[in-house]
């Protein structure tokens, strides 16, 4: 049955405006491998466009998209959440525009965007709550009901456990991204020209792990049960891998400015905690119960990139414990590229239908896009393997990096055009 369109302008907005911006970085990408002569100029737009345009925009929008329907509260001002997508997507602008003219004054204007962003998010939240607690929760009852798809992400007494990890999870993570975005704002007046200096790699491990990788993880903990229909996960087992992730996240910043040599054994601390969150949860999903009647299951493609992401989990989490580096092209795409961007394919293939309207994408047009994006991935990973790891570099890096790339940008492409296009078409589920 065709449903109503209930997730609001808001949270279509902040969406619609991350597909944008991924297209763009996606396409960058791709460019970049096939064309290795472009990296310079390309390379730090598409790391500024891609995890604050693309991974942070779906975080802001994802949130105010289930927020009423998890928690029944509403944030009380509508404009504040439309001066909150301003700033963020005019610091993302401003940032990309700065670079392409060596303008550190534009520079500074667009990271004091980026670091008042998530403020105004943090104030929009809590006003939320502020405000729900005063008049009571109010669900949307009527759409909660007539949707299938949403009907599973209702409060649960069975989930309460995991819930609170993952709330806590989120809370956190977004105390470590404005950390670590006014660290590199304020950084930025103590030098010239578009490059903050010195300290500003622990500021990228906690934007990156903390804030990309801690949210990535706490709304998967939400999710997952109820999308893939596994039993609850272990909330205690679930808070102790929690509890490492950050710990070590913070570690690993503050070894970097402190003293770098801790490195060895720092990186090893997070990539223990990497192994052990992927593992937690590919287990759970193994557990998934096929029969369960209340959740409906995700489609199988969906169930695919779930499991992907999670191998990309530990992958990365072996690559840290062997002595990588967690800013090397490497790790920094087994994060963003093949863990947080593949669940939210898995994630997407779950959700966008009831956020555009009831859409749903054919089953062929979905496994073509999900193979291109997981095996490019796989090559790229190959070829940034090769440049990172010592005796690794007889891999023939170009051909892989340009062909991986070229795929996993032609994947993201895919996934982002289907539901504008399927939308336009007027295919309902
Ligand atoms: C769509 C597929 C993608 C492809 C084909 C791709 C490809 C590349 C390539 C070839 C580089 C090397 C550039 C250089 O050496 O300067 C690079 C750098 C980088 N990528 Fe990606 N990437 C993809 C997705 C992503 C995603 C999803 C993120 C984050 C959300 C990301 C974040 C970064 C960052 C932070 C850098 C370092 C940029 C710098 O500081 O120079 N990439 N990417």
């Amino acid at each position: 049955m065709a449903q109503s369109r209930p997730i609001s302008s808001l949270s279509k907005v902040f969406i619609t405006t991350a597909f944008i911006n991924f297209l763009i970085g996606a396409f960058f990408g791709g460019w970049m491998s096939s064309s290795p002569s472009t990296m310079a100029l390309l390379g730090p737009l598409h790391g500024e466009i891609n995890p604050f345009g693309w991974l942070t925009m779906m975080i802001y929008g994802m949130t105010y998209a289930v927020l009423a329907l998890s928690t029944g509260f509403r944030p009380p001002r509508a404009e504040v959440g439309w001066i909150h997508w301003i700033v963020a997507e005019l610091g993302v602008v401003l940032i990309v525009v700065s670079i392409m003219l060596n303008s550190s004054t534009m520079f500074r204007i667009g990271l004091g965007l980026q670091a008042i962003a998530p403020v105004i998010f943090l104030g929009n939240l809590l006003s939320a709550v502020i405000s729900g607690k005063k008049s009571g929760r109010n669900f949307p009852q009527d759409m909660m009901s007539q949707s299938q798809t949403l009907n599973p992400l209702k409060r649960s007494d069975t989930l309460q456990g995991s819930d609170r990890v993952g709330q806590r999870g989120t809370d956190v993570s977004l105390m470590l991204f404005l950390v670590g975005v006014w660290w590199i704002w304020i950084q930025s007046f103590f030098h010239t020209g578009v490059n903050p200096g010195l300290g500003a790699d622990a500021a990228k491990v906690l934007i990156y792990y903390g804030w990309i990788g801690g949210t990535v993880w706490s709304v998967g903990l939400h999710l997952m049960p109820r999308q893939a229909s596994t039993g609850h996960i272990n909330a205690k087992a679930a808070s102790f891998g929690q509890v490492a992730w950050f710990a070590a996240v913070v570690i690993q910043a503050v070894g970097m400015i402190v003293n770098p040599s801790w490195q060895g054994i720092t990186g090893r601390l997070l990539g223990i905690a990497a192994v052990y969150q992927g593992l937690l949860f590919l287990y759970s999903l193994s557990s998934r119960n096929a029969k369960s009647a209340d959740r409906p299951l995700f489609p199988k493609w969906s169930h695919t990139a779930w499991s992907a992401a999670l191998v990309f989990e530990v992958l990365l989490g072996i690559f840290l414990l062997i002595g990588l580096d967690p800013l090397s092209l490497l790790s920094m795409h087994l994060l963003f590229l093949g863990f947080a961007t593949s669940l939210l394919y898995g994630v997407g293939y779950g959700l966008f239908p009831w956020f555009f309207g009831g859409v749903k994408p054919a089953g062929a047009y979905a496994w073509t896009q999900i193979f291109c994006s997981l095996f490019g991935f796989i090559l790229m990973g190959v070829a940034f393997a090769g440049f990172a790891i010592p005796g690794w570099n007889s891999i023939p890096t170009s051909p892989l990096l340009a062909v991986g790339g070229f795929l996993a940008a032609i994947g993201a492409i895919l996934f982002l055009v289907e539901w504008p296009f399927l939308l336009l078409r007027g295919v309902k589920e």
